[in-house]
């Protein structure tokens, strides 16, 4: 399942991360990259736990945090702090599946990478081409969003960046560990917990409202791994 969450930045953090973008270092972004994913890259990095890509990042999973939309979609258990790349004119990152398991760097803490994440930081009209391409079981997916959106999809999936044609593309990108590992039943919780949502504001006193939570959570504890 891909989930368009809108809005996760305002304007004046969206512009906080710009002005920390213009002035950060940037390295090749091969730096993080699998050994099959290396030779597909081509692009730039903050690297990772610099105070830019700290406050930046910060900044970033606190306003997850605050976002139903993305908790009910992700169920997080674990969020990897957010890296940031940069796609100048002709950059690109080929197909290839994130890697598995990603451990956070200074920390014991390992990460399954359940669900990726793509946090555009550039508006839409400041590049041409630069849109990510998801695969999945309905076919193929072209994404680009305005700057402070994001996009949730399976860490599973093929997915590349087409070549940036005009202007340069930024974006922050992270994972995610969900408390459930399946997509297709985080999916199917994604659903049911939204009609949950409408049917209590359609009818708040109905029993039945009562009886439907219970669903949703006995659902949600058979399909939890946390
Ligand atoms: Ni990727």
């Amino acid at each position: 399942m891909l989930v368009h969450v809108p809005d996760v930045l305002t304007g004046p953090q969206i512009s906080r991360c710009r002005e920390v973008m213009a002035y950060a270092k940037w390295i090749d972004g091969r730096a993080t990259a699998g050994h099959q994913s290396a030779r597909a890259k081509h692009n730039l990095q903050i690297p990772e736990g610099t105070p830019e890509a700290r406050e930046m990042g910060e900044l970033i999973v606190g306003a997850l945090e605050r976002s139903p939309l993305f908790i009910s979609a992700a169920l997080p258990h674990r969020i990897f702090p957010p890296l940031f790349n940069r796609y100048d004119e002709s950059m690109t990152f080929g197909f290839h599946v994130d890697n598995a398991i990603r451990q956070i760097t200074g920390t014991p803490l390992r990460l399954r990478t359940d669900l990726s994440a793509t946090l555009f930081l550039s508006r839409p009209e400041e590049y041409d081409g630069g849109e990510l391409v998801v695969e999945d079981t309905y076919g193929s997916h072209a994404v680009k969003l305005p700057a402070g959106h994001l996009i949730l999809y399976p860490a599973a999936s093929l997915h590349r960046v087409n070549p940036v044609t005009r202007g340069a593309r930024l974006a922050s990108f992270f994972w995610i560990q969900s408390m459930v590992r399946a997509d297709a039943d985080r999916t199917l919780l994604f659903e049911l917990g939204t009609v949950l949502q409408q049917f209590e504001q359609a009818v708040p006193d109905h029993p039945a409202v009562i009886d439907l939570t219970g669903v949703y959570y006995n659902l949600f504890r058979r399909w939890t791994d946390t």
